[in-house]
């Protein structure tokens, strides 16, 4: 079913992108997202991007966290790096797909973090457009069908240059006692960030992580987390899976890692659920746009009217 996963352990290590990568049209971008610590982002950041690698998809995943766990987890070595997501949000004109690095997963590239992004939160205070750095950096036509971008666990300037870009969020939530816990703080910024300076930003889907189905907490927690966000939870619950654990340490996404695991069908599932909104979503937008261009030739409609 995936076959560019079972080819990817013999790619070659690492490297700087093909130049003559074509030019590409505008990509989908996607942020994970809470400021939560440890509740999955990258663990989901890394393997969903791996899964719509593994259907054909041109995926690109930009590391914002100065940990650098999503670098690490795809097998970037400190070595192999050139230029980061440091430089894509300071360096004006920098083209993302020429910093892209390579992965062992045909078709997976990645911007990797830096330490430096740590002090980026300072640096940015007195840069000039400082929440659009991203947005100015990402929002062009690019070789990607998908830009996702792993942030770090904070509300900071550089998550609000995340928001400020992406078209939609994922958010991932742990079925713990506190999950719900500062998930407000979030979705307040995220209006606000809809308000001031990303109109069209959407929560893409809330994801259940880290999911254990012989505990009633987690239970009771996915069933609060469904009453509360309704459709937009993701039907994929990602299970606790030691696998998606240990998968980091052998440099791989755990999709490559052990495919068979729950953890990795799991994201498997998800990457297909994706999919299909991204269809949905496109097919209401597409409703939208004919139904706009029908109304503005119609010589009744009230807005041919007050165009008139
Ligand atoms: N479904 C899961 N089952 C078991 N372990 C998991 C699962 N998801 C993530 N983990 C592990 O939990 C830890 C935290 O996961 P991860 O790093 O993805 O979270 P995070 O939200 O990115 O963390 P941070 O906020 O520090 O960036 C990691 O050790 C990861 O391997
Ligand atoms: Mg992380």
């Amino acid at each position: 079913m995936i076959p560019a996963i079972r080819a990817s352990s013999t790619a070659p290590a690492p490297k700087n992108m093909d130049r003559s990568f074509p030019a590409g049209s505008m990509p989908r971008l996607l942020a994970v997202a809470n400021q939560k610590g440890g509740v999955g982002k990258t663990t989901t950041a890394v393997n969903l991007a791996t899964a719509l690698a593994a259907v054909g998809k041109r995926v690109l995943l930009v590391d914002l966290d100065p940990q650098g766990n999503a670098s690490t987890g795809l097998g970037v070595k400190r070595s192999d790096i050139r230029k980061s997501a440091y430089d894509l949000i300071f360096e004006e004109g920098l083209n993302a797909a020429e910093l892209a690095v390579s992965t062992k997963v045909p078709g997976l590239y990645v911007v990797p973090s830096s330490m430096h992004l740590a002090g980026a939160e300072i640096e940015l205070v007195t840069v000039k457009r400082r929440e659009y750095r991203l947005r100015e950096a990402l929002r062009r036509p690019l070789p990607f069908d998908y830009v996702i971008t792993d942030c770090p666990p904070s509300l900071s300037l550089v998550t609000l240059n995340a928001l400020v870009a992406v078209d939609a969020v994922v958010v991932p939530l742990q079925c713990e006692f506190y999950a719900l816990e500062g998930l407000s703080h979030l979705v307040k910024t995220i209006d606000r960030v809809r308000q001031h300076f990303n109109p069209k930003l959407d929560i893409h889907g809330v994801l259940l992580t880290m999911y254990d189905p012989r505990n009633r907490l987690s239970g009771a927690v996915a069933d609060d987390v469904r009453e509360f966000f309704g459709e937009k939870v993701y039907q994929t619950v990602i299970p606790r899976n030691v696998r998606l654990s240990e998968a980091p340490s052998f440099g791989l996404p755990a999709i490559v890692y052990d495919m068979k695991c729950p953890g990795a069908q799991a994201y498997i599932r998800l990457a297909g659920e994706i999919i299909r909104r991204e269809k949905k979503l496109q097919a209401e937008l597409l409703a939208l746009q004919s139904d706009s261009r029908e109304k503005s030739q119609d010589p009744q409609s009230p807005d041919t009217k007050v165009n008139a």
